[in-house]
């Protein structure tokens, strides 16, 4: 049994979240986190919301609320939405913790006393019109690097660069628009991370078996100097963990706060302490998942998230935790996603445009969704969901494969035999391949999952999904109860078990059908399938079991449009 720690980026706290971003980081977070937990692994699973920062005052302002009272509302809604989606989190903190306040600001003092602190005087954007500085979100413009117009000013969603406000071309104001900008001198904290270049190189190098994905974004911020420039770590925000505490070794951060990107990672940490404080546990309960001197020296980490997340995760935070001289668990592997693409154009959470989680739960159930985002997440290139697309694979996958197995072997049975498993008949050849079959195949599909190849794995599922169907249209129980019953009563105890077996390797992908399909089987038995042989007999003769409701209904053609011409335009 291995201890594996997992954590998904931390989605900001500035509204709902889009689909894209939930299979960018906290879905297939999700799957792996029950796969691991089904696996009989001890996982610690790791959430939070993003509080901090310019999107958080923007999204308040928005909504007419104090800041505070904004985040600890939205908070409640993300948390909601993530437990109707059956994202299974250990726990979902808040980078706004004291938790988080009292680690980051100890980081940041570990920092200042090994000399990789600075306190820089520098030229910010200050607006005009807006009586203030422009920090990170609040002022938009061109990328200097990829020409994206519609950069941020702490980075470029496009080509993934960090920016500093003054980098970008033709600035403007993010709050009013304006252009009246002007570069004004205000004091502020800078992390060295140049002078680590040289230990997250060779930690970086020493990583095997990364996504090309993900070093090959780190090695490009690396090499090029760019992302590894001196950076500023404090803002002139209101909002955040302040930069001047007792203790810290430097003075006049008065009314400064940390950035946003430097504080959130450390939650990772802090919402790790928040679990244990949660249930009542010490700080050796969460220190053993954290610090290699307290036990998480045997920990594995895996890190989920989007691919404009990485250079954050590969070189800010570890440099962070390096510069610290402190024993740090450090990630292990780090899994990043491209985009999804709604109907021919981006996700949009600013322009409102695609699905949002709570309009997804609104017309269909989780697993739907959690079935087409998974089997199309975005790996290798950007991937795109379409209305056509969605109807296409819930019919087929969802409704005639897996449903329509389990609605006619269940309702077979009640006919001709009633409602417990029949006794009689023995397996023949054609059983016997196919548990052959089976074997190889979950076989296939747990080294899918174990390697986080989220679509490969769904197409095995789907493919084991496909074997029980076409076993049950080759062997034909209808046609041998006329001739031969106990066959006929063999063929079904194997499907009914065959049912039992997709609820346990469905579960990881589709967690509440998965559940209902176990239920139905009248069973408690989840354990994973050392030996497949075994796995099919568990439901014995006499076994008694119940016929579900439909699992998963089609989506008829009219009601596909609707939903598509409800969904063209912006969020009302
Ligand atoms: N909130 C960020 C985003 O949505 C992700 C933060 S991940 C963490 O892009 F490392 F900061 F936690
Ligand atoms: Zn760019």
């Amino acid at each position: 049994m291995a201890r594996i720690l997992i954590t998904s980026a931390l989605p900001y706290i500035n509204g709902i979240k889009h689909l894209g971003n939930l299979v960018g980081s906290q879905l297939p977070a999700d799957l792996y986190a029950r796969y691991m937990r089904a696996r009989g692994h001890e996982v610690m699973f790791i959430c939070a919301t993003d509080e901090h920062g310019t999107p958080a005052e923007i999204a308040a302002q928005k909504a007419g609320k104090p800041v505070a009272e904004y985040c600890a509302e939205m908070h409640q809604v993300q948390a909601d939405i993530a437990r109707r989606f059956g994202l299974s989190f250990d726990h979902f903190g808040r980078s706004s913790s004291d938790r988080n306040r009292v680690l980051t600001q100890h980081l940041a003092r570990r920092l200042g006393e090994n000399g990789l602190i600075e306190v820089v005087t520098e030229k910010q954007v200050y607006s005009i019109a807006d009586g203030r500085f422009l920090p990170d979100r609040y002022i938009e413009g061109t990328c200097p690097n990829c020409g994206y117009e519609r950069a941020r000013g702490d980075q470029c969603e496009e080509c993934t660069k960090q920016l500093d406000p003054t980098d970008l071309i033709n600035p403007r104001s993010a709050i009013s628009g304006s252009t009246d900008l002007e570069v004004r001198e205000t004091k502020h904290l800078f992390l060295r991370q140049s002078r680590l270049r040289d230990r997250l190189d060779a930690w970086i190098d020493s990583q095997s078996g990364w996504p090309v994905l993900t070093t090959s974004i780190a090695k490009k911020w690396l090499h090029d100097g760019d992302g590894l420039q001196d950076r500023g770590i404090t803002r002139d925000l209101d909002w955040g963990i302040p930069a001047q505490f007792p203790g810290a070794p430097w003075e006049g951060m008065e009314g400064k706060v940390f950035y946003v990107w430097f504080d959130a990672p450390i939650e990772y940490i802090g919402a790790t302490a928040e679990w244990a404080d949660a249930h009542g546990l010490d700080d050796a309960a969460w220190e053993r998942w954290w610090r290699t001197d307290k036990g998480a020296d045997d920990v594995r980490y895996v890190q989920f998230m989007g691919k404009d997340n990485v250079p954050f995760h590969t070189l800010s935070f570890p440099a962070t935790l390096i510069g610290s001289e402190e024993p740090w668990k450090l990630v292990d592997y780090i899994k990043s996603f491209n985009y999804l693409n709604y109907d021919g154009g981006q996700f949009s959470t600013s322009q409102g445009r695609g699905v949002f989680m709570d309009q997804a739960l609104e017309l269909l159930p989780a697993d739907y969704w959690r079935w087409w985002l998974l089997s199309h997440a975005p790996e290798n290139s950007d991937s795109e969901f379409t209305w056509e697309n969605f109807q296409a694979s819930v019919n087929k996958d969802l409704a005639d494969v897996l449903g329509n197995f389990v609605s006619r072997v269940t309702k077979f049975c009640r006919s001709k035999f009633g409602e417990s498993v029949p006794e009689g008949g023995a397996w023949s050849d054609t059983e016997r391949a196919l548990v052959d079959d089976l074997e190889s195949r979950v076989r296939a599909y747990e080294r899918l999952m174990e390697a986080m190849e989220v679509r490969k794995a769904a197409q095995e599922l789907r493919a084991i999904w496909v074997a029980g169907n076409e076993y049950l249209q080759s062997a034909a129980p209808w046609a041998a109860f006329k001739t031969d019953p106990e066959r006929a009563a063999a063929i079904i105890r194997l499907s009914l078990n065959l049912i039992r077996l997709y609820a346990v390797l469905s579960a990881p992908f589709i967690p509440f059908a998965s559940a209902r399909m176990l239920a139905a089987m009248g069973s408690t038995d989840d354990a994973w399938p050392q030996d497949l042989e075994a796995a099919l007999t568990v439901l014995k003769p006499g076994h008694a079991f119940t016929v579900p409701d439909v699992l998963f209904a089609k989506i008829a053609d009219d009601q596909r449009a609707d939903w598509q011409a409800r969904f063209a335009g912006r969020r009302g």
